[in-house]
């Protein structure tokens, strides 16, 4: 099984809490390869507004990855991403092509505050839809309006086109009581549309499909694990 991951911190010195050294970077690049992700989007925080995001250096980080990849001849195609934390901002620079899309995508990752009113979810989402995006919500679980609600995922779903991702990590970890009715929700209805890694480094946030794939396949069945580690990615990243 090969994975396909749209959400990876992949690049090091860009994010806070990602890599901190080229090296760390190149090992997480080793790392992906070995736990079966064959395309992996590269996607560092972008915070519209509030923090001056150096493009010229995301696109020198990435083809570093890709050159060291090459050179180790792994099977791994590394795409260009980013995760995007919705501030008034996010749907100019998203316009103006200054926030990277999923892959070049019409797609586009992003994050909100985990504390977040339903309301307030659902008017930004339909802005970055009304931008001309695909909203894909990053780690959706994290926010508490919708894991109280899930018959707002199905809503959203019904009033503009949107995804809803879903982080490796959290099927594999002890879940609550809400989050496992979410959870169980969002996937018997097929709400969920990607799974992803949201790896940020080698440690306690390390990139983990192939273990999620097994949880996945044992709760779920095998050919939604697939579809939702692997082949949903894979067509979107090939939209273009
Ligand atoms: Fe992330």
């Amino acid at each position: 099984m090969s994975f396909t991951d749209v959400h990876h911190h992949l690049l090091w010195g860009l994010d806070d809490d990602g890599p901190k050294t080229r090296q760390e970077m190149y090992g997480m690049v080793r790392r992906a390869a070995a736990d079966g992700v064959a395309t992996l989007v590269a996607t560092p925080h972008v915070a519209p507004g509030l923090r001056f995001f150096d493009g010229q250096l995301f696109l020198q980080r990435l083809e570093d990855a890709r050159v060291y990849a090459a050179q180790q001849g792994l099977n791994l195609i590394l795409l260009p991403g980013s995760e995007i934390l919705f501030t008034p901002y996010a749907c100019e620079m998203l316009r103006k092509g200054q926030a990277p899309t999923l892959a070049g995508t019409d797609h586009a990752l992003v994050e909100f505050s985990p504390r977040i009113a339903c309301q307030e979810l659902q008017r930004s989402l339909r802005q970055v839809a009304q931008a001309g995006f695909v909203p894909v919500l990053a780690h959706c679980e994290r926010y508490a309006c919708l894991v109280r609600h899930p018959a707002l995922a199905l809503e959203l779903k019904a009033q503009f086109p949107v995804c809803f991702q879903v982080n490796a990590s959290t099927f594999l970890r002890r879940q609550g009581f809400w989050l496992r009715r979410f959870l169980k929700r969002m996937m018997e209805t097929g709400l969920v549309d990607f799974i992803a890694s949201d790896a940020h480094n080698l440690s306690s946030r390390k990139v983990n499909l192939s273990d999620a794939f097994k949880e996945v396949s044992k709760r779920y069945g095998e050919e939604t694990a697939s579809r939702l580690l692997g082949s949903n990615g894979k067509a979107m990243v090939k939209q273009l």
